[in-house]
């Protein structure tokens, strides 16, 4: 049977291009097969600005075996994410990388069907059942952060647990424990083989025990979901579960199994990956944890929670977390496939294209962030934003497929951050956090050993 990520098992995909398709655009085929893809994943930034003083904005290459284009800078984002012509499809650009364990996903939904999914899961995301989120998250974890307290850890890992931790209670409505340790596992299986370079499910292999993993969970949810239907659960599972389309219709079993699994993929290394960069960037700028504990401290809040409603007074939290998205962002580029042709910046470009944009490139242009290199969270007040381009600052996406969960990620890091800096200054080691791994989401090669020590 055709592997669900190959073109054999798509036939709605429009056929891989025929070589030499793209010629007439500027660029480069690197090595045979391989093209520019280890040069590429290394640094996706680096590369990005060599190939634009080589070729410009626009650029031709060959990376993951498949020529496709480069369109970089926040006008390309602008025509591919916002896509007013409905030229771009998501499923077609990320469908050969994740539909194998995240087939259906509603990133891997294109046009007026990903519409109607979207509007459906995003009762999950409204604002009554993110206070409730926000109750879970201050228990979890204000409760891991004490454990942490005045102790010696690295941090990616420790973020990384706890997350997912998190993500069993909030997504799923399952205390800690060990139907959660074994949900959590199944999870982190599938995506490590997400990005193995071996695709075939051999056992003992990262693909074969991400395709266990799947079929773990596939059994798991589809369990549940009856149960889960009727109960009354404030879990986002249980809220997918009971969510109506608009003509009344519920999602089937397998639906609920696909966003499920597609959610969770989406939300966790993003999150650990953020606020992974966050703090080494309060660590490495010790001013800003004083400025923000000021800000906790100064909103007069009793108790150890952060009210839900008072989240949006942490503004330089805000935009700390915002600054930090533009220096690393989880998601360095997006890929789409062209199916209709296209014209941008004087050039052709056939139906089929294979496209990338690149946010990493853009969140670090002089054009758009003068002294990129530079930590600098006030470039989010009113004042200094005020005539940025709207597509230069693109770590969520843009237009219709613009990230779901975005305020559950701010939820979490302000509430994260809260429990860490009011009472706590966060120490690096020497050297710590020097050497990231750029590809698939940022993370620092040593996992950012630390100091939470405590004031
Ligand atoms: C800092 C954290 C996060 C970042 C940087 C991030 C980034 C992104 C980006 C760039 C996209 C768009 C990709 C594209 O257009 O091809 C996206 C889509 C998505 N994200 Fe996030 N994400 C984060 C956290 C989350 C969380 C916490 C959740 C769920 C609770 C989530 C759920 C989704 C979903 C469902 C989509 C697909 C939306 C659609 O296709 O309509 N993300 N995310």
């Amino acid at each position: 049977m055709a592997r669900a990520d190959s073109f054999a098992a798509n036939p709605h995909w429009l056929p891989p291009q025929r070589t030499g398709a793209l010629d007439h655009i500027p660029g480069e085929n690197g090595w045979p097969v391989v093209g520019n893809t280890f040069k590429m994943l290394a640094d996706p930034a680096k590369y990005a600005l060599g190939m634009v003083a080589k070729y410009g904005e626009v650029y031709r290459h060959v990376s993951f075996g498949a020529p496709n284009v480069a369109l970089l800078g926040a006008d390309a984002n602008e025509l591919v994410l916002f896509d007013r012509d409905k030229v771009f499809s998501s499923e077609q650009g990320w469908g050969p990388l994740l539909n194998l364990l995240f087939p259906r996903g509603l990133m891997l939904i294109d046009f007026d069907a990903h519409r109607v999914h979207r509007r459906t899961l995003s009762v999950a995301f409204k604002p009554e059942p993110m206070k409730l989120y926000a109750d879970a998250l201050n228990i979890g974890i204000a409760e891991r952060v004490a454990a942490w307290s005045g102790q010696s850890l690295t941090f990616y890992p420790a973020v990384k647990a706890l997350t997912l931790d998190l993500a069993a209670v909030s997504f799923l409505g399952i205390p800690f424990g060990p139907e959660a340790t074994r949900v959590n596992q199944a999870f982190v299986d599938m995506v490590q083989a997400s990005i193995a370079p071996i695709r075939i499910p051999i056992p003992g292999t990262a693909m074969g025990r991400g395709v266990a993993g799947r079929k773990y969970l596939v059994e798991y949810f589809g369990r549940e979901v009856p149960g889960r239907r009727d109960g009354d659960g404030d879990d986002m599972f249980s809220q997918i579960c009971r969510a109506r389309h608009e003509d009344g219709s519920q999602l089937s079993v397998d639906e609920i199994v696909d966003h499920m699994n597609f959610l969770m993929m989406a939300a966790h290394d993003t999150i650990t990956s953020s606020a992974t960069a966050m703090v080494m960037m309060l660590a490495r700028n010790p001013e800003w944890q004083d400025r923000l504990r000021d800000e906790m401290l100064g909103l007069g809040v009793e108790g150890d929670a952060l009210p839900s409603d008072r989240i949006a007074d942490l503004v330089l939290t805000d935009y700390a977390f915002k600054e930090t998205l533009r220096m690393m962002p989880p998601v360095p580029s997006v890929p789409r496939r062209a199916i209709k042709p296209f014209r941008f910046r004087g050039h052709d470009f056939p139906a089929g294209t294979q496209v990338g944009v690149s946010i990493a490139y853009v969140h670090k242009s002089a054009e758009h962030w003068p002294d990129p290199q530079r930590f600098d969270p006030m470039r989010f007040s009113p004042e200094v934003s005020r005539d940025r381009h709207k597509y230069a600052w693109v770590p969520f996406g843009g237009g219709a497929h613009m990230c779901l969960g975005l305020h559950f990620a701010y939820l979490q890091m302000k509430i994260l951050m809260w429990h860490l800096l009011r009472e706590h200054r966060i120490e690096l080691a020497p050297g710590s956090g020097d050497r990231w791994q750029a590809w698939p989401i940022p993370k620092p090669r040593d996992g950012l050993p630390l100091k939470l020590v405590k004031l």
